[in-house]
Protein backbone atom coordinates (compact mmCIF):
# COMPACT_ATOMS: atom_id res chain seq x y z
CA UNK A 1 0.00 0.00 0.00
CA UNK A 2 2.24 2.49 -1.06
CA UNK A 3 1.09 6.02 -0.45
CA UNK A 4 1.97 8.51 1.69
CA UNK A 5 0.18 11.44 2.53
CA UNK A 6 1.36 14.90 3.18
CA UNK A 7 -0.50 17.05 5.39
CA UNK A 8 -0.42 20.09 7.31
CA UNK A 9 -0.88 20.21 10.83
CA UNK A 10 -1.33 23.53 11.93
CA UNK A 11 -2.90 26.52 9.82
CA UNK A 12 -1.23 26.39 7.16
CA UNK A 13 2.22 28.04 5.36
CA UNK A 14 4.23 24.69 7.13
CA UNK A 15 6.32 24.84 4.45
CA UNK A 16 4.40 21.44 2.63
CA UNK A 17 5.90 22.31 -0.78
CA UNK A 18 9.73 21.84 0.62
CA UNK A 19 8.37 18.45 2.16
CA UNK A 20 6.99 17.35 -0.67
CA UNK A 21 9.65 18.45 -3.08
CA UNK A 22 12.20 16.49 -0.34
CA UNK A 23 10.21 13.70 -0.51
CA UNK A 24 9.07 13.57 -4.23
CA UNK A 25 12.24 12.39 -5.92
CA UNK A 26 11.40 8.49 -4.42
CA UNK A 27 7.71 8.94 -5.78
CA UNK A 28 6.27 8.50 -9.04
CA UNK A 29 2.91 10.78 -8.44
CA UNK A 30 2.09 13.69 -6.45
CA UNK A 31 -1.77 14.28 -6.42
CA UNK A 32 -2.69 18.05 -5.03
CA UNK A 33 -6.19 16.43 -3.75
CA UNK A 34 -8.08 19.80 -1.97
CA UNK A 35 -8.08 23.30 -2.00
CA UNK A 36 -7.73 25.42 -4.96
CA UNK A 37 -5.42 28.47 -6.04
CA UNK A 38 -5.77 29.79 -2.25
CA UNK A 39 -2.64 27.87 -1.42
CA UNK A 40 1.00 28.85 -1.94
CA UNK A 41 3.59 26.01 -1.69
CA UNK A 42 7.50 27.78 -2.50
CA UNK A 43 9.98 25.58 -3.57
CA UNK A 44 13.50 26.25 -3.43
CA UNK A 45 15.92 24.80 -5.69
CA UNK A 46 19.77 27.12 -5.18
CA UNK A 47 19.14 30.32 -6.50
CA UNK A 48 15.52 29.42 -8.41
CA UNK A 49 12.31 30.31 -6.39
CA UNK A 50 9.34 28.52 -7.49
CA UNK A 51 5.97 29.45 -5.94
CA UNK A 52 3.00 27.18 -6.84
CA UNK A 53 -0.96 27.34 -6.30
CA UNK A 54 -2.42 24.83 -8.07
CA UNK A 55 0.41 22.23 -9.78
CA UNK A 56 1.58 19.38 -7.18
CA UNK A 57 5.35 20.40 -6.04
CA UNK A 58 6.49 17.55 -7.47
CA UNK A 59 5.92 18.84 -11.16
CA UNK A 60 9.51 19.74 -10.98
CA UNK A 61 10.87 16.61 -11.77
CA UNK A 62 10.46 15.28 -15.41
CA UNK A 63 10.22 11.45 -13.60
CA UNK A 64 6.63 12.38 -12.22
CA UNK A 65 3.24 12.55 -12.73
CA UNK A 66 1.50 15.12 -11.28
CA UNK A 67 -2.25 14.88 -10.35
CA UNK A 68 -4.73 17.87 -9.93
CA UNK A 69 -7.40 15.63 -8.39
CA UNK A 70 -11.36 15.72 -7.86
CA UNK A 71 -11.09 17.22 -4.82
CA UNK A 72 -9.34 20.24 -5.53
CA UNK A 73 -11.16 23.42 -7.14
CA UNK A 74 -9.48 24.77 -10.44
CA UNK A 75 -9.36 28.19 -11.31
CA UNK A 76 -8.42 28.09 -15.03
CA UNK A 77 -6.69 31.43 -15.26
CA UNK A 78 -4.27 30.84 -12.19
CA UNK A 79 -3.91 27.42 -13.62
CA UNK A 80 -2.81 28.15 -17.14
CA UNK A 81 -0.52 30.80 -15.86
CA UNK A 82 0.92 28.70 -13.82
CA UNK A 83 1.81 26.44 -16.59
CA UNK A 84 3.06 29.36 -19.09
CA UNK A 85 4.64 30.49 -16.15
CA UNK A 86 6.44 26.86 -15.58
CA UNK A 87 7.52 26.24 -19.17
CA UNK A 88 8.74 29.46 -19.48
CA UNK A 89 11.14 28.37 -17.02
CA UNK A 90 12.15 25.35 -18.56
CA UNK A 91 9.94 22.66 -16.71
CA UNK A 92 7.32 21.03 -18.70
CA UNK A 93 3.70 20.29 -17.61
CA UNK A 94 3.22 17.38 -20.16
CA UNK A 95 2.33 15.34 -17.01
CA UNK A 96 0.34 17.39 -15.61
CA UNK A 97 -3.08 15.61 -15.37
CA UNK A 98 -6.38 17.37 -14.29
CA UNK A 99 -9.31 15.85 -12.97
CA UNK A 100 -12.45 15.85 -15.39
CA UNK A 101 -14.22 16.25 -11.92
CA UNK A 102 -12.68 18.87 -10.40
CA UNK A 103 -14.84 21.89 -9.57
CA UNK A 104 -14.35 25.05 -11.74
CA UNK A 105 -13.92 28.86 -10.01
CA UNK A 106 -15.73 31.24 -12.09
CA UNK A 107 -15.14 34.89 -11.85
CA UNK A 108 -18.64 35.16 -10.33
CA UNK A 109 -17.07 32.91 -7.59
CA UNK A 110 -14.65 35.27 -6.62
CA UNK A 111 -16.39 38.45 -7.12
CA UNK A 112 -18.65 36.80 -4.54
CA UNK A 113 -15.92 35.83 -2.01
CA UNK A 114 -14.64 39.38 -2.05
CA UNK A 115 -18.05 40.89 -1.95
CA UNK A 116 -18.96 38.97 0.73
CA UNK A 117 -15.40 39.27 2.93
CA UNK A 118 -16.45 43.69 2.68
CA UNK A 119 -19.95 43.59 3.44
CA UNK A 120 -18.53 41.31 6.66
CA UNK A 121 -16.38 44.47 7.84
CA UNK A 122 -14.96 43.51 11.14
CA UNK A 123 -16.46 40.11 11.03
CA UNK A 124 -15.03 39.00 7.98
CA UNK A 125 -12.74 35.91 7.94
CA UNK A 126 -9.94 37.08 5.76
CA UNK A 127 -10.43 34.32 2.88
CA UNK A 128 -7.79 34.61 0.16
CA UNK A 129 -10.52 36.17 -2.61
CA UNK A 130 -9.71 33.11 -4.74
CA UNK A 131 -13.44 32.44 -4.89
CA UNK A 132 -12.81 29.48 -2.92
CA UNK A 133 -15.71 28.63 -0.50
CA UNK A 134 -18.45 30.29 -3.80
CA UNK A 135 -16.83 27.69 -5.73
CA UNK A 136 -16.98 24.30 -2.66
CA UNK A 137 -20.74 26.15 -1.86
CA UNK A 138 -21.33 25.76 -5.62
CA UNK A 139 -20.05 22.39 -5.91
CA UNK A 140 -21.98 21.26 -2.58
CA UNK A 141 -25.47 22.76 -3.99
CA UNK A 142 -25.29 21.13 -7.05
CA UNK A 143 -24.92 24.01 -9.44
CA UNK A 144 -21.04 23.68 -9.97
CA UNK A 145 -19.03 23.34 -13.05
CA UNK A 146 -16.46 20.62 -13.30
CA UNK A 147 -13.74 20.18 -15.47
CA UNK A 148 -15.47 18.25 -18.46
CA UNK A 149 -18.18 20.74 -18.69
CA UNK A 150 -15.35 23.22 -20.23
CA UNK A 151 -15.74 20.94 -23.45
CA UNK A 152 -18.56 21.29 -24.21
CA UNK A 153 -20.18 24.39 -24.77
CA UNK A 154 -23.91 23.44 -24.95
CA UNK A 155 -23.47 21.99 -21.43
CA UNK A 156 -21.67 25.18 -20.21
CA UNK A 157 -24.60 27.65 -21.66
CA UNK A 158 -26.99 25.48 -19.44
CA UNK A 159 -25.14 25.31 -16.51
CA UNK A 160 -23.73 28.90 -16.29
CA UNK A 161 -27.85 29.57 -17.16
CA UNK A 162 -28.91 27.57 -14.05
CA UNK A 163 -26.27 29.08 -11.95
CA UNK A 164 -26.27 32.93 -13.64
CA UNK A 165 -29.47 34.51 -11.96
CA UNK A 166 -29.53 34.08 -8.17
CA UNK A 167 -25.34 35.35 -8.24
CA UNK A 168 -26.35 38.13 -10.35
CA UNK A 169 -29.15 38.68 -7.74
CA UNK A 170 -26.62 38.62 -4.49
CA UNK A 171 -23.77 40.48 -6.57
CA UNK A 172 -26.33 42.88 -7.14
CA UNK A 173 -27.53 43.43 -3.39
CA UNK A 174 -23.68 44.12 -2.44
CA UNK A 175 -23.47 46.41 -5.28
CA UNK A 176 -21.34 44.35 -7.86
CA UNK A 177 -22.53 44.40 -11.31
CA UNK A 178 -24.16 41.44 -13.36
CA UNK A 179 -22.31 38.54 -15.37
CA UNK A 180 -23.47 37.49 -18.32
CA UNK A 181 -24.06 34.21 -19.74
CA UNK A 182 -22.37 34.55 -23.49
CA UNK A 183 -19.25 36.35 -21.76
CA UNK A 184 -18.73 33.13 -19.45
CA UNK A 185 -19.33 30.79 -21.97
CA UNK A 186 -17.05 31.87 -24.35
CA UNK A 187 -14.20 32.18 -21.47
CA UNK A 188 -14.91 28.68 -20.50
CA UNK A 189 -14.65 27.26 -23.77
CA UNK A 190 -11.57 28.86 -23.78
CA UNK A 191 -10.23 27.78 -21.28
CA UNK A 192 -11.16 23.66 -22.11
CA UNK A 193 -9.46 24.50 -25.02
CA UNK A 194 -6.23 25.33 -23.29
CA UNK A 195 -6.58 22.42 -20.82
CA UNK A 196 -8.39 19.83 -22.71
CA UNK A 197 -5.02 17.97 -23.33
CA UNK A 198 -4.79 17.87 -19.66
CA UNK A 199 -8.12 16.50 -18.60
CA UNK A 200 -7.77 12.91 -17.38
CA UNK A 201 -10.09 10.49 -15.11
CA UNK A 202 -7.45 10.88 -12.43
CA UNK A 203 -8.93 8.36 -10.02
CA UNK A 204 -7.84 5.55 -12.77
CA UNK A 205 -4.57 6.91 -12.73
CA UNK A 206 -3.89 6.97 -9.34
CA UNK A 207 -5.76 3.38 -8.79
CA UNK A 208 -3.42 1.92 -11.82
CA UNK A 209 0.04 3.92 -10.16
CA UNK A 210 -0.84 1.79 -6.71
CA UNK A 211 -1.66 -1.32 -8.63
CA UNK A 212 2.21 -0.91 -10.58
CA UNK A 213 3.36 -1.21 -6.70
CA UNK A 214 4.26 2.64 -7.58
CA UNK A 215 4.69 5.10 -5.01
CA UNK A 216 2.20 8.14 -4.71
CA UNK A 217 2.13 11.14 -2.60
CA UNK A 218 -0.69 12.95 -2.22
CA UNK A 219 -0.25 16.68 -1.17
CA UNK A 220 -2.55 18.63 1.02
CA UNK A 221 -2.87 22.10 0.94
CA UNK A 222 -3.78 24.22 3.60
CA UNK A 223 -3.62 22.74 7.22
CA UNK A 224 -5.58 20.84 9.98
CA UNK A 225 -6.51 24.10 11.66
CA UNK A 226 -7.86 25.35 8.89
CA UNK A 227 -10.32 22.72 7.98
CA UNK A 228 -13.70 22.97 7.27
CA UNK A 229 -14.78 19.91 10.01
CA UNK A 230 -12.00 19.87 12.80
CA UNK A 231 -10.82 24.08 12.70
CA UNK A 232 -12.43 26.85 14.10
CA UNK A 233 -14.86 26.78 12.36
CA UNK A 234 -15.79 29.82 10.53
CA UNK A 235 -12.58 30.79 10.42
CA UNK A 236 -11.71 28.14 7.64
CA UNK A 237 -11.17 26.88 4.44
CA UNK A 238 -14.02 25.16 2.60
CA UNK A 239 -12.22 21.74 1.86
CA UNK A 240 -10.73 18.68 3.78
CA UNK A 241 -7.18 19.25 4.61
CA UNK A 242 -6.90 16.67 7.08
CA UNK A 243 -5.72 13.04 5.35
CA UNK A 244 -9.15 11.94 4.96
CA UNK A 245 -9.26 14.17 2.82
CA UNK A 246 -7.03 12.93 0.41
CA UNK A 247 -9.17 9.48 0.23
CA UNK A 248 -12.09 11.17 -1.46
CA UNK A 249 -10.11 14.24 -3.27
CA UNK A 250 -7.71 11.90 -4.70
CA UNK A 251 -9.39 8.77 -5.30
CA UNK A 252 -7.90 6.69 -2.72
CA UNK A 253 -9.44 4.37 -0.27
CA UNK A 254 -8.28 4.47 3.29
CA UNK A 255 -6.11 1.09 3.28
CA UNK A 256 -4.47 2.44 0.72
CA UNK A 257 -2.79 4.74 2.93
CA UNK A 258 0.50 3.46 3.94
CA UNK A 259 1.99 6.76 5.93
CA UNK A 260 0.84 10.40 6.77
CA UNK A 261 3.42 12.66 7.28
CA UNK A 262 2.35 15.62 9.39
CA UNK A 263 4.21 18.85 8.60
CA UNK A 264 4.89 21.52 11.07
CA UNK A 265 6.84 24.64 11.67
CA UNK A 266 9.17 24.82 15.20
CA UNK A 267 6.38 28.02 15.89
CA UNK A 268 3.18 28.90 14.36
CA UNK A 269 1.83 31.19 11.86
CA UNK A 270 -1.69 32.09 10.76
CA UNK A 271 -3.38 33.91 8.07
CA UNK A 272 -6.77 35.74 8.47
CA UNK A 273 -9.04 36.30 10.91
CA UNK A 274 -9.88 33.94 13.79
CA UNK A 275 -8.67 32.69 17.03
CA UNK A 276 -5.17 31.85 18.08
CA UNK A 277 -4.27 31.62 21.47
CA UNK A 278 -0.48 31.88 21.39
CA UNK A 279 -0.62 34.72 18.98
CA UNK A 280 2.97 37.06 19.64
CA UNK A 281 2.29 40.85 19.41
CA UNK A 282 5.60 42.01 20.32
CA UNK A 283 9.02 42.07 18.61
CA UNK A 284 9.97 38.14 19.09
CA UNK A 285 7.06 38.17 16.63
CA UNK A 286 8.44 40.39 14.79
CA UNK A 287 11.95 39.11 14.74
CA UNK A 288 10.71 35.64 13.69
CA UNK A 289 8.05 37.36 10.83
CA UNK A 290 11.47 39.02 9.87
CA UNK A 291 13.84 36.03 9.67
CA UNK A 292 11.01 33.45 8.46
CA UNK A 293 9.57 35.78 5.66
CA UNK A 294 6.64 35.27 7.33
CA UNK A 295 4.32 36.77 4.59
CA UNK A 296 1.42 35.11 2.49
CA UNK A 297 2.69 33.49 -0.77
CA UNK A 298 -0.68 34.16 -2.12
CA UNK A 299 -1.92 37.63 -0.80
CA UNK A 300 0.85 39.31 0.36
CA UNK A 301 -0.50 39.95 3.41
CA UNK A 302 1.56 39.75 6.49
CA UNK A 303 1.25 36.26 8.73
CA UNK A 304 0.09 36.28 12.18
CA UNK A 305 2.68 35.09 14.44
CA UNK A 306 2.86 32.72 17.79
CA UNK A 307 4.96 30.06 20.16
CA UNK A 308 4.19 26.61 19.25
CA UNK A 309 0.92 25.03 20.19
CA UNK A 310 0.77 21.62 21.22
CA UNK A 311 -2.92 21.63 22.39
CA UNK A 312 -3.76 21.53 18.42
CA UNK A 313 -1.31 19.41 17.70
CA UNK A 314 -2.36 17.00 19.47
CA UNK A 315 -5.28 16.83 18.13
CA UNK A 316 -4.00 16.48 14.54
CA UNK A 317 -2.19 13.57 15.10
CA UNK A 318 -4.74 11.98 16.50
CA UNK A 319 -7.67 12.87 13.68
CA UNK A 320 -4.82 12.64 10.59
CA UNK A 321 -3.59 8.84 12.27
CA UNK A 322 -0.37 10.78 11.87
CA UNK A 323 2.58 8.24 11.69
CA UNK A 324 6.10 11.07 11.51
CA UNK A 325 6.52 14.40 11.23
CA UNK A 326 8.59 16.49 9.72
CA UNK A 327 9.61 19.58 11.70
CA UNK A 328 10.18 22.79 9.29
CA UNK A 329 11.50 26.30 9.91
CA UNK A 330 13.66 25.29 12.98
CA UNK A 331 16.58 27.57 12.11
CA UNK A 332 14.47 30.79 12.31
CA UNK A 333 14.31 29.59 16.03
CA UNK A 334 18.16 30.63 16.42
CA UNK A 335 18.64 33.88 18.75
CA UNK A 336 14.99 33.21 20.61
CA UNK A 337 15.62 32.99 24.27
CA UNK A 338 13.55 31.79 26.37
CA UNK A 339 11.33 29.24 23.85
CA UNK A 340 7.76 28.51 24.74
CA UNK A 341 5.46 25.41 24.11
CA UNK A 342 1.85 25.99 25.20
CA UNK A 343 0.93 22.95 26.49
CA UNK A 344 -2.49 23.68 27.74
CA UNK A 345 -5.20 26.37 27.80
CA UNK A 346 -6.89 28.18 30.68
CA UNK A 347 -10.57 28.10 29.83
CA UNK A 348 -13.15 29.78 32.39
CA UNK A 349 -10.52 29.38 35.04
CA UNK A 350 -10.22 25.41 34.21
CA UNK A 351 -7.12 23.73 32.45
CA UNK A 352 -8.16 22.25 29.35
CA UNK A 353 -5.69 20.29 27.52
CA UNK A 354 -8.23 18.76 24.67
CA UNK A 355 -8.27 20.60 21.61
CA UNK A 356 -12.17 22.81 21.67
CA UNK A 357 -14.39 22.06 18.94
CA UNK A 358 -16.33 25.12 19.91
CA UNK A 359 -14.70 28.57 17.95
CA UNK A 360 -16.16 30.16 21.24
CA UNK A 361 -14.38 28.37 23.76
CA UNK A 362 -11.88 28.93 21.88
CA UNK A 363 -11.56 32.28 21.64
CA UNK A 364 -11.67 32.46 25.67
CA UNK A 365 -8.74 30.21 26.05
CA UNK A 366 -5.61 32.09 28.07
CA UNK A 367 -2.45 29.14 26.88
CA UNK A 368 -0.47 27.63 29.44
CA UNK A 369 3.27 27.99 28.93
CA UNK A 370 6.15 25.42 29.10
CA UNK A 371 9.25 27.96 28.84
CA UNK A 372 12.81 26.32 27.53
CA UNK A 373 16.24 27.94 27.08
CA UNK A 374 17.02 29.00 23.12
CA UNK A 375 20.31 28.99 21.73
CA UNK A 376 22.08 31.61 20.04
CA UNK A 377 24.33 29.62 17.04
CA UNK A 378 22.91 29.29 13.55
CA UNK A 379 21.69 26.16 12.64
CA UNK A 380 21.82 26.64 8.41
CA UNK A 381 24.23 24.04 8.53
CA UNK A 382 23.61 20.98 10.73
CA UNK A 383 22.99 17.59 8.94
CA UNK A 384 22.78 15.29 11.71
CA UNK A 385 20.74 15.79 14.77
CA UNK A 386 23.75 14.91 17.37
CA UNK A 387 25.35 18.55 15.93
CA UNK A 388 22.72 20.27 16.85
CA UNK A 389 22.57 22.39 20.01
CA UNK A 390 21.74 21.13 23.14
CA UNK A 391 18.76 23.61 23.66
CA UNK A 392 17.51 23.42 20.04
CA UNK A 393 17.72 19.05 20.69
CA UNK A 394 15.67 19.64 23.38
CA UNK A 395 13.13 21.71 22.11
CA UNK A 396 12.59 19.03 19.20
CA UNK A 397 12.13 16.27 21.82
CA UNK A 398 9.46 18.39 23.76
CA UNK A 399 7.07 18.91 20.56
CA UNK A 400 8.19 15.24 20.07
CA UNK A 401 6.68 14.13 23.33
CA UNK A 402 3.30 15.96 22.82
CA UNK A 403 2.91 14.49 19.35
CA UNK A 404 3.67 10.87 20.47
CA UNK A 405 5.08 10.15 17.37
CA UNK A 406 8.20 10.24 15.39
CA UNK A 407 10.19 13.96 14.34
CA UNK A 408 11.62 11.81 11.37
CA UNK A 409 13.20 14.70 9.46
CA UNK A 410 14.06 18.18 10.76
CA UNK A 411 14.28 21.42 8.36
CA UNK A 412 16.99 23.95 8.95
CA UNK A 413 16.75 25.84 5.48
CA UNK A 414 14.30 26.30 2.64
CA UNK A 415 16.68 24.35 0.01
CA UNK A 416 16.03 20.39 -0.25
CA UNK A 417 19.83 20.20 1.24
CA UNK A 418 19.01 21.86 3.56
CA UNK A 419 17.23 18.57 6.22
CA UNK A 420 18.39 16.76 8.91
CA UNK A 421 17.27 13.05 8.21
CA UNK A 422 16.66 11.49 11.95
CA UNK A 423 15.31 8.34 12.17
CA UNK A 424 13.95 8.16 8.89
CA UNK A 425 12.69 5.41 6.95
CA UNK A 426 13.36 6.36 3.08
CA UNK A 427 10.32 5.09 1.47
CA UNK A 428 11.16 1.68 -0.89
CA UNK A 429 12.25 2.28 -4.22
CA UNK A 430 9.68 1.29 -6.24
CA UNK A 431 8.82 0.35 -9.99
CA UNK A 432 8.56 3.64 -12.17
CA UNK A 433 10.94 5.63 -10.04
CA UNK A 434 14.76 6.22 -11.64
CA UNK A 435 17.45 4.84 -9.59
P1 LIG B 1 3.35 25.64 2.43
O1 LIG B 1 2.19 26.45 2.02
O2 LIG B 1 3.06 24.73 3.56
O3 LIG B 1 4.00 24.91 1.28
O4 LIG B 1 4.45 26.67 2.98
P2 LIG B 1 4.90 28.03 2.26
O5 LIG B 1 5.71 27.69 1.07
O6 LIG B 1 3.72 28.93 2.06
O7 LIG B 1 5.75 28.70 3.39
C1 LIG B 1 6.92 28.12 3.89
C2 LIG B 1 8.12 29.03 3.58
O8 LIG B 1 9.20 28.66 4.38
C3 LIG B 1 8.61 28.93 2.15
O9 LIG B 1 9.08 30.18 1.75
C4 LIG B 1 9.75 27.91 2.24
O10 LIG B 1 10.75 28.12 1.25
C5 LIG B 1 10.31 28.25 3.59
N1 LIG B 1 10.91 27.12 4.33
C6 LIG B 1 10.50 25.82 4.38
N2 LIG B 1 11.25 25.13 5.26
C7 LIG B 1 12.14 26.01 5.77
C8 LIG B 1 13.16 25.91 6.78
O11 LIG B 1 13.39 24.88 7.38
N3 LIG B 1 13.85 27.06 7.05
C9 LIG B 1 13.62 28.24 6.42
N4 LIG B 1 14.36 29.29 6.76
N5 LIG B 1 12.67 28.36 5.48
C10 LIG B 1 11.92 27.27 5.18
P1 LIG C 1 -1.15 26.81 1.99
O1 LIG C 1 -1.53 25.60 1.16
C1 LIG C 1 -2.45 29.78 4.96
C2 LIG C 1 -6.72 30.82 4.96
C3 LIG C 1 -7.09 32.24 4.62
C4 LIG C 1 -8.32 32.41 5.49
C5 LIG C 1 -8.99 31.04 5.39
C6 LIG C 1 -10.11 30.95 4.37
O2 LIG C 1 -0.19 27.71 1.32
O3 LIG C 1 -0.77 26.40 3.37
P2 LIG C 1 -10.06 30.79 1.71
O4 LIG C 1 -9.50 31.73 0.69
O5 LIG C 1 -9.45 29.43 1.70
O6 LIG C 1 -11.56 30.74 1.71
O7 LIG C 1 -9.66 31.48 3.13
O8 LIG C 1 -7.95 30.13 5.05
N1 LIG C 1 -5.88 30.11 3.97
C7 LIG C 1 -4.57 29.86 4.12
N2 LIG C 1 -3.71 30.23 5.09
N3 LIG C 1 -2.01 28.99 3.95
C8 LIG C 1 -2.87 28.59 2.99
O9 LIG C 1 -2.54 27.68 2.04
C9 LIG C 1 -4.21 29.06 3.02
N4 LIG C 1 -5.29 28.88 2.22
C10 LIG C 1 -6.29 29.51 2.83
O10 LIG C 1 -6.07 33.14 4.96
O11 LIG C 1 -7.95 32.60 6.83
MG1 LIG D 1 1.66 28.43 1.75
Amino acid sequence: MPATVIVGLQWGDEGKGKTTDFLAEQTAMVVRYQGGDNAGHTVVRGDEVFKLQLTPSGVLYPHITSVIGNGVVVNPVTLIAEFDMLTARGISTDRVRVSRSAHVIMPYHVALDQANETRLGGAKVGTTGRGIGPAYGDRAWRLGLRMEDLLDRAVLRERIARALPDKNLVLGSMGVGPFDVESLVDLAAGWGERLEEHLDDTTWLVQAALARGEHVLLEGAQGTLLDLDHGSYPFVTSSNPVAGGACTGGGIGPLQVDEVIGVMKAYSTRVGSGPYPTELLDGVAAGIAERGREVGTVTGRARRIGWFDAVPLRYAVAVNSVSSIMLNKLDILSGVDPLCICVAYEIDGRRVETWPSSGAALSRATPIYEQFPGWTEPIHAVRSLGDLPEHARRYVSAIEEHAGVPIVLVSVGPERTQTIERAFRPMRRRPGIPA
